[in-house]
């Protein structure tokens, strides 16, 4: 079981290490993260998955990035981080994912995401749909 906490600068390396190693996440300069809503999730001394999101307005976030290091996959880590944001974040999230993503697709609907449009060509290197996907707190 992990434990979630805020991100911290000494995260960024092993965030940074999270994100390359996740090609379907998102891919930012990790830096930019600490403006944001950061949260990791830790495993003994580990950073073992991270969840950034940013106000829109008042009421509406959206989630930028989620990523959990492939060997700690399927253990719960990504259903924690995403918890945190729902009991953070009262109002409306918004997502983008890649179409071609099932499993991150499979977990936002599980947490209670809908599908709420495509936006055709929005992802390059392959160039992909994007899903768009909302979570209504009430
Ligand atoms: C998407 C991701 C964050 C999920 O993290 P995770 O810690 O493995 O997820 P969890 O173990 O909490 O799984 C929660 C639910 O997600 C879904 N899920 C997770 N892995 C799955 C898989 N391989 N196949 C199908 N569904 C899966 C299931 O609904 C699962 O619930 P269940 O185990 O009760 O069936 C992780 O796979 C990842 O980092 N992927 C690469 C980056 C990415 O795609 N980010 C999203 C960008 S929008």
């Amino acid at each position: 079981m992990a434990g979630i906490r805020r991100g911290e600068p000494s995260d960024l390396a092993e965030v940074a290490a999270i994100q390359e190693a996740s090609p379907e996440a998102a891919r930012w300069n990790v830096s930019e993260y600490l403006q944001y809503h950061f949260w990791v999730a830790v495993h003994g001394n580990r950073i073992v998955g991270f969840l950034v999101s940013r106000n829109l307005a008042e009421g509406e976030r959206e989630l930028l990035n989620l990523a959990v290091a492939p060997e700690f996959r399927r253990q719960g880590v990504g259903h924690e981080l995403l918890a945190t944001l729902l009991a953070e974040a009262p109002g409306v999230i918004y997502l983008e994912v890649r179409a071609s993503n099932q499993v991150a697709r499979s977990i936002y609907k599980s947490k209670g995401f809908q599908e709420v449009g495509s936006r055709q060509g929005y992802y390059e290197n392959p160039l992909e749909a994007a899903i768009v996907m909302k979570f209504h707190s009430c």
